[in-house]
């Protein structure tokens, strides 16, 4: 299993790491565009192998895409990540076309690659994934709902003063700070719904403060955080390349479920080898569709200033 992954940034240093800790994969190459900066991660992380008892080899490489020939998985995290009080959709005009040619030169090398997208604005990135590569949808995926439904699993557990190990609870729609529709009537501690445990108000200020989960990292850090993106996106690679057929909500592209079409978004899907083996069309209540439209019309509204 040969996992590419471009960008060597924080993120994508990051979801390396974890990938080589996991040790499922026989190959992680990491690209960057900055001379020597992919080969220096790599490096680096290669001398924590036998500290942390990994056999996966992680090489590096500066713009050689060759280097990724015959990839399983490839992740992009490429582009400029949010700086304090931007949006994920102001990345639009740098990113689109990092994630375009990204996409485009690891395909000519791996004809059979499944993409996992992270850049943002990370739906409509993933949206151009689709359009530019012709790729079949089950093997364009992308990552956001995974990172918001372990934010919101965090702030859950805080507010019930439980273990995070207790809750479950999942996170659809658009990965953007008004977009997600955390599912708080679905969430539960040990099946148990949460409602039980906390009053309503505490429990849209846990909706709230998920919504705003990136951002809040964004102020305290000064960029974008990378920690968490960077174990939700091994979890994505961990499931299809053991095809563990484990559910996640990922952004892929909608022909008529929850009502929307031609749109990527973020709704459960069951990840395999094969990338998105099925999308899951779980019923809503009224409340949690009417969001769901909102949040597809803020995406369709990003995806507008595409030119594809
Ligand atoms: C975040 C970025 C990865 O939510 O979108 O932290």
């Amino acid at each position: 299993m040969k996992v590419t992954v471009v960008g060597a940034g924080a993120v994508g240093a990051s979801c390396a790491e974890y990938i080589a800790i996991k040790d499922f994969a026989s190959e992680v190459v990491i690209l960057d565009i900055k001379e020597g900066y992919a080969e220096g991660k790599a490096m680096d992380l290669m001398q924590t192998a036998s500290l942390n008892g990994f056999d996966t080899k992680i090489t590096g490489s500066t713009s050689d895409y060759a280097k990724t020939a015959g990839s399983d998985i490839a992740v992009i995290t490429s582009g400029i990540p949010r700086k304090p009080g931007m949006t994920r959709e102001e990345l639009i005009g740098i990113n689109a076309g990092i994630v375009k040619t990204v996409a485009m030169s690891l395909i000519e090398h791996s004809p059979n690659v499944i993409l996992i997208v992270v850049s943002n604005p990370m739906d409509t990135m993933t949206y151009l994934a689709h359009k530019v590569t012709g790729l079949p949808k089950n093997r364009i995926i992308g990552m956001g709902g995974a990172l918001d439904s372990a934010r919101f699993k965090y702030r859950l557990a805080e507010a019930l003063e439980a273990p995070i190990s207790d809750i479950d609870g999942m996170v659809i729609g658009g990965h953007s700070d008004t977009g997600m529709v955390p599912l708080a009537s679905h969430a539960t501690r040990n099946s148990i719904k949460v409602s039980e445990f906390i009053k309503e108000d505490r429990l849209q200020q846990v909706v709230e403060d998920t919504k705003v989960g990136g951002a809040t990292l964004t102020k305290l850090l000064g960029t974008s955080a990378w920690y968490a993106p960077g174990a939700a996106v091994s979890a994505l690679v961990q499931a299809i390349a053991c095809d563990q057929k484990k559910m996640f909500p990922c952004s892929t592209f909608l022909e008529g479920e929850y009502g929307l079409n031609d749109i990527c978004i973020g709704v459960p899907v069951i990840l395999g080898k094969n990338g998105i083996e099925k999308i899951v069309d779980i019923p809503l209540s009224d409340a949690e569709k009417a969001k769901m439209k909102e949040s597809a019309e803020g995406v369709s509204k990003t995806n507008g200033l595409l030119d594809v």
